[in-house]
């Protein structure tokens, strides 16, 4: 039917054309699993509800979102000026300002069902059992596909880091979280930590289907005017460039500490970032700072991913995740 030269050309450059396969699955062997159609999400805190962006891009272009840290009742979050630029990235002292969880179940959730992409909403309880009662209130939610434990808020006098810090209490809100829902459960860890191998082990071992790491680094800048800290709580989270390097290593760290998925996050704005994350031993990546400068910084990350693996004859992104972990010997 068709030429000879013409099928042979198909043939030969068609492998060649085939864009890579990018979907991951960020919950294997779990009830309700965590497929994405690829490995990029935004970071919570740094992309609202979502709803400011959907009007921008086509918002099921990316893998998942993940939604701000919802507390049980609203918050207004701390006194202003809650961020600083920083040489090579911000600091920020938000104080989870957010609607509160009623707020997300009676009216957000219903909008993110209509989305194709998946959404995570964070949550952050101020003591480890409200974390198992913000998951059971959120079971079964139409709209809402897995949860974020944000065990790892820096800008909060009461739950946050301190649960964080502490593998017993990171374990037990794991634990208070997984009995009372069916929903994926991701723990966000804070780099904050000696070591975080134990921590993720211990979420790990108490059901977590992921991990994400890092939520942001402690740090403070100092307004030389005022001789005071410019942030009114002195110390806030660093995030962005400068952070990446203890994000990497982190992921690299945590990955080899644990068998589930884990979701790198820190600095990332670039595709190559976003690579050198996956080598590293992360299976989906959070762009969150980034976002601030560059709107599409999430498409640009995930079309220089993309241009990254045919450009390097990768077919599979799940290919090179791990790849740069330790040969055993
Ligand atoms: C303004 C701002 C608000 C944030 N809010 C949250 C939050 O509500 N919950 C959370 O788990 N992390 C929050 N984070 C941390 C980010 O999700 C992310 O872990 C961190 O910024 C590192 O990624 P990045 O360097 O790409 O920004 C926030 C970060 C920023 C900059």
């Amino acid at each position: 039917m068709f030429p000879a030269p013409l099928v042979r050309r198909f043939l030969i450059a068609y492998p060649e054309s085939m864009p890579p396969r990018l979907e991951v699955d960020l919950a294997p062997g779990h009830k309700t699993g965590l497929v994405l159609r690829n490995p990029v999400m935004p970071a919570s805190g740094t992309f609202s509800w979502g709803f400011e962006f959907a009007k921008h891009f086509d918002i099921n272009a990316l893998g998942a979102v993940v939604s701000k840290g919802v507390t049980m009742a609203p918050r207004g979050g701390n006194r202003q000026p809650r961020v600083a630029q920083t040489p090579a990235g911000m600091l920020n002292s938000i104080g989870l300002q957010n609607v509160g969880i009623s707020e997300v179940i009676d009216e957000l959730a219903a909008a993110w069902a209509k989305w194709k992409t998946p959404v995570i909403v964070n949550i952050a309880g101020d003591t480890v059992d409200e974390f198992g009662r913000m998951a059971a209130m959120l079971d079964g939610i139409p709209g809402i596909a897995a949860l974020e434990l944000n065990i790892s808020c820096p800008n909060v006098d009461v739950g946050g880091m301190e649960i964080g810090q502490d593998p017993a209490s990171a374990a037990r809100a794991t634990r208070a979280a997984v009995r009372k829902t069916d929903l994926p459960v991701i723990v966000k860890l804070t780099p904050n930590v000696t070591d975080p191998a134990l921590l993720a082990r211990a979420c790990a071992d108490e059901g977590a289907a992921a991990l994400c790491a890092i939520n942001t680094v402690v740090g403070m800048a100092i307004d030389l005017k005022r001789r005071r800290p410019v942030l009114p709580r002195a110390k806030g989270g660093l995030s962005g460039p400068a952070i990446k390097p203890i994000a990497l290593r982190m992921v690299y760290d945590v990955s080899q500490a644990v068998r589930i998925p884990v979701i790198g996050c820190g600095g990332i704005s670039t595709g190559e970032d976003a690579i050198e994350f996956l080598m590293a031993g992360a299976t989906a990546i959070q762009v969150g700072t980034a976002t601030f400068a560059n709107p599409r910084a999430l498409l640009d990350v995930l079309e220089g991913m993309t241009a990254w693996l045919a450009a390097n004859n990768v077919a599979d992104v799940n290919d090179i995740i791990a790849c740069a972990h330790p040969v055993p010997a």
